[in-house]
């Protein structure tokens, strides 16, 4: 690749160091090492070079062509859902399956559709987190993880009567599975339940909507003719993607301002609006930490040789710390111009749901949150837990009020 061709080419740093375990602790220590070894880092504890600058990884996502979507070696995510979605393929067949689903996507079609059905999910919950009270509510258990888990229900069409916290559980167990790259025999279990799970209520839905067609993302899947086990494996990575992410940004970002309690105090004086507040958010504490991508041949990138069919990291979040990109990149601040993170990724895969979750989130959950519970805070006195890296976010958030 010529970006390498004028600085020399060797082989990459190797981080024998690496902890995957320290890593779902905290990940950003390491992402800062990282990134002082080069663009390009080996990794063979996990068997992948990483590329860790923001460069390397929007250079990468820019060629698909050498980084290569579709992996005969790297399947958890085949393994996690049963089956190839346009997430794990390139074009021209990535973009057919992509063509399908992005119609329901657009932000028009957000406002029009999907925000007014959000935005009641958002008062349902909230009066929920009210009735649970003060002294045990978990924001992540008792409002964000609902309201997500009731908004994906609605924009995939499944049944009204979809336990949410069955979509959650779904959702949790595929990602757990996507980021199993240790083989944790258990998420596989967890796994093969949850798909059957799935598979029960697809096997009513599918033919119904073919019946009726909806605004759906299913039913959209169903209208371009793509084949059954197509349409469920984009429905089962949606189910991965569309719940468990917009989760974690509505209590990553009531956690970020709770530590920050001047920027809270801009953003309800109306001097920082909440989209700006969002996408800070996705950048600072990105709940996708890693994209798997695949090189077609040997190729030399940013000074380093990666050898060919190698599993390559795109670090998205280490890459969003980048201080040649983001003056003074590990702080949160609502004020920077977050625009060119790379938390929805970019290029032809770049995140199909980037307006729906900005609207669920940043328009409706959080504006609505602090107006009914203008004190609410983290609680200090119960522990606030985080996990993962390839997948990360906070699992518990006590607040009170
Ligand atoms: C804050 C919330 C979210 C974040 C941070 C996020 C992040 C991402 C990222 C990083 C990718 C991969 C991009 C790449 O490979 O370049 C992706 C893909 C995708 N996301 Fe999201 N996502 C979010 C919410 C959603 C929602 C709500 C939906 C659906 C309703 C969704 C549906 C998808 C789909 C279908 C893809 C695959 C796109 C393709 O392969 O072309 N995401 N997302």
């Amino acid at each position: 690749m010529t970006e390498a061709a004028d600085v020399g080419v060797a082989d990459p740093p190797v981080a024998d160091w690496f902890d995957p375990h320290a890593m779902m602790r905290d990940p950003y220590p390491t992402y800062e090492r990282l990134r002082a070894l080069g663009p390009v880092v080996h990794v063979p504890r996990i068997g992948r070079y990483l590329l860790t600058t923001h460069a390397a990884v929007t250079a990468a996502e820019q060629h698909p062509e050498s980084f290569s979507s579709y992996s005969e070696t790297n399947l958890t995510m085949m393994r996690a859902i049963g089956g190839r979605p346009m997430l794990r393929k390139d074009d021209p067949d990535h973009g057919v399956e992509r063509g399908a689903i992005n119609p329901t996507l657009r932000p028009r079609q957000v406002t029009d559709m999907w925000s007014p059905a959000f935005a009641k999910n958002v008062e349902t919950w909230l009066d929920h987190l009210e009735q649970v009270g003060p002294d045990d509510a978990d924001l992540n258990r008792d409002f964000a993880a609902p309201v997500a888990s009731k908004n994906l229900i609605d924009i995939l069409g499944f049944p009204e009567d979809t336990d949410v916290r069955s979509m959650q559980r779904w959702s949790t167990d595929f990602i757990a599975g996507t980021g199993n790259i240790l083989d944790d025999p258990e998420i596989w279990a967890r796994c093969e339940v949850s798909q059957a799970q799935v598979d029960a209520v697809l096997e009513d839905l599918l033919p119904a909507l073919r019946r009726r067609p909806d605004a759906s993302i299913t039913s959209h899947l169903l209208e371009v003719g793509l084949p059954d086990p197509v349409v469920r494996a984009n429905v089962l990575l949606t189910i991965s993607g569309g719940m468990n992410e917009p989760q974690h940004m509505i209590s990553n970002i009531v956690w970020a301002l709770d530590a920050h309690p001047d920027q809270l105090a801009s953003v309800r004086s109306g001097d920082v609006d909440w989209g700006a507040v969002f996408e800070e958010a996705v950048r600072w504490v990105s709940p996708i930490g890693m994209l798997p991508r695949e090189t077609v041949e040997e190729i030399e990138w940013f000074g380093a040789r990666i050898p060919a069919r190698a599993n390559v990291g795109l670090l998205l979040a280490c890459a969003n710390r980048d201080e040649s990109v983001f003056a003074d990149a590990d702080r949160f601040d609502v004020n920077r111009n977050a625009r060119g993170h790379l938390g929805f990724g970019n290029g032809v895969h770049m995140c199909a749901g980037r307006w729906a979750a900005k609207a669920a989130v940043g328009e409706l959950a959080l504006p609505r949150l602090f107006e009914r519970f203008p004190k609410l805070r983290v609680d200090q006195e119960r522990e606030t837990t985080w996990d993962g890296w390839v997948f990360r976010g906070i699992t518990a958030l006590p607040v009170t009020w």
